[in-house]
């Protein structure tokens, strides 16, 4: 599978997309014969499900190429801008980065074992519901529209297929001013409490690299890794979010910040709800997911 499409590849995919739509039953040979070197059969198959279920129209470009997935600029029906996040593959450096997430976490512990797809369908279902419990909290991350096996579909984090920069680029492209740093800040440390107190989840993986900025305002992204805030290591992720966030506003842009250990005590010491009323809101939520 090549790593990049160039247009006429989406084109095709588009083209095969719209007649199967047109047909009662897709036949396989027709699609397959021009698309299996840009998608497995299973992420074309996947995507016409989610054509049907009326979530997706169209795949109209690539945004982001990564080693594990990719992400893809679409429309809706209603011709709102989405993001189409496909997991392809599972690497070795992949399966052994996710350990540290899931090990100690009763809801993933088993995960690690799963063969290559299962994984990912797994991950992908993870970030779809982490998306969810952020968004529903209050926290800025891509709207979530739905999943399907290893796709999650949201929010377009910016317009026409421009997707808006991430705070690493706002700042090298000289863009982020003092004014506009502060605000951001201040931003992305009430959204870290928020997603603690309300979400009760830790994103864990949260940098420069994580946070859009679309219209002045920072969207928190890539949450598939995000943890409970009762899993064993919850504390030292949040502390390592808390410093990355910290250091890069400290050291890069050069502002006034706070103490990240400050700010931990002040985030953990928030812990209003009761042990009881925790367990009973856990076991809802998961109720909820199933
Ligand atoms: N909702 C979105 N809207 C626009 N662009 C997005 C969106 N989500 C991700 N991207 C782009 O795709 C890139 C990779 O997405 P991310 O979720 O961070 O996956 P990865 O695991 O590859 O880091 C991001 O850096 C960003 O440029
Ligand atoms: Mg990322």
């Amino acid at each position: 599978m090549p790593c990049s499409m160039d247009r006429k590849d989406l084109k095709k995919i588009e083209l095969e997309l719209r007649r199967a739509e047109k047909e009662d039953r897709i036949k396989d040979k027709d699609l397959f014969e021009v698309v299996e070197e840009v998608f497995d059969r299973r992420t074309v198959l996947s995507l016409i499900e989610l054509r049907r279920r009326g979530c997706l129209k169209t795949i109209k470009g690539v945004v982001s190429a990564g080693k594990e997935a990719r992400v893809y600029w679409g429309r809706a029906p209603d011709g709102r801008d989405l993001a189409i996040k496909i997991y392809l593959t599972v690497t070795a450096e992949f399966r052994k980065s996710i350990w540290k997430y899931i090990k100690g976490d009763p809801r993933y512990e088993w995960i690690g074992k799963l063969p290559r797809h299962k994984l990912m369908a797994v991950w992908a279902r993870k970030e779809f519901s982490n998306l969810k419990r952020l968004f529903a909290a209050g926290v800025a991350v891509p709207q979530p529209i739905c999943y399907y096996d290893t796709i999650v579909v949201m929010s377009f984090i910016g317009e026409n297929g421009q997707r808006a920069p991430l705070l690493k680029e706002l700042h090298e492209a000289g863009e982020l001013s003092t004014d506009l740093a502060k605000r951001i800040l201040d931003k992305v440390l009430r959204y870290i409490e928020i997603a603690y107190r309300e979400a009760r989840l830790i994103h864990a993986d949260l940098s420069e690299y994580n946070i859009m900025v679309w219209r002045g305002e920072p969207y928190i992204i890539d949450v598939a890794q995000a943890v409970r805030v009762d899993h064993p290591n919850a504390i030292e992720f949040l502390r390592r979010d808390l410093y990355n966030v910290i250091r890069f506003f400290d050291e890069e842009v050069g502002i006034d910040v706070p103490d990240p250990e400050e700010l931990l005590e002040k985030i953990l010491s928030c812990e209003v709800r009761s042990v009881e009323e925790e367990r009973v809101s856990t076991v809802r939520r998961d109720e909820s997911e199933q």
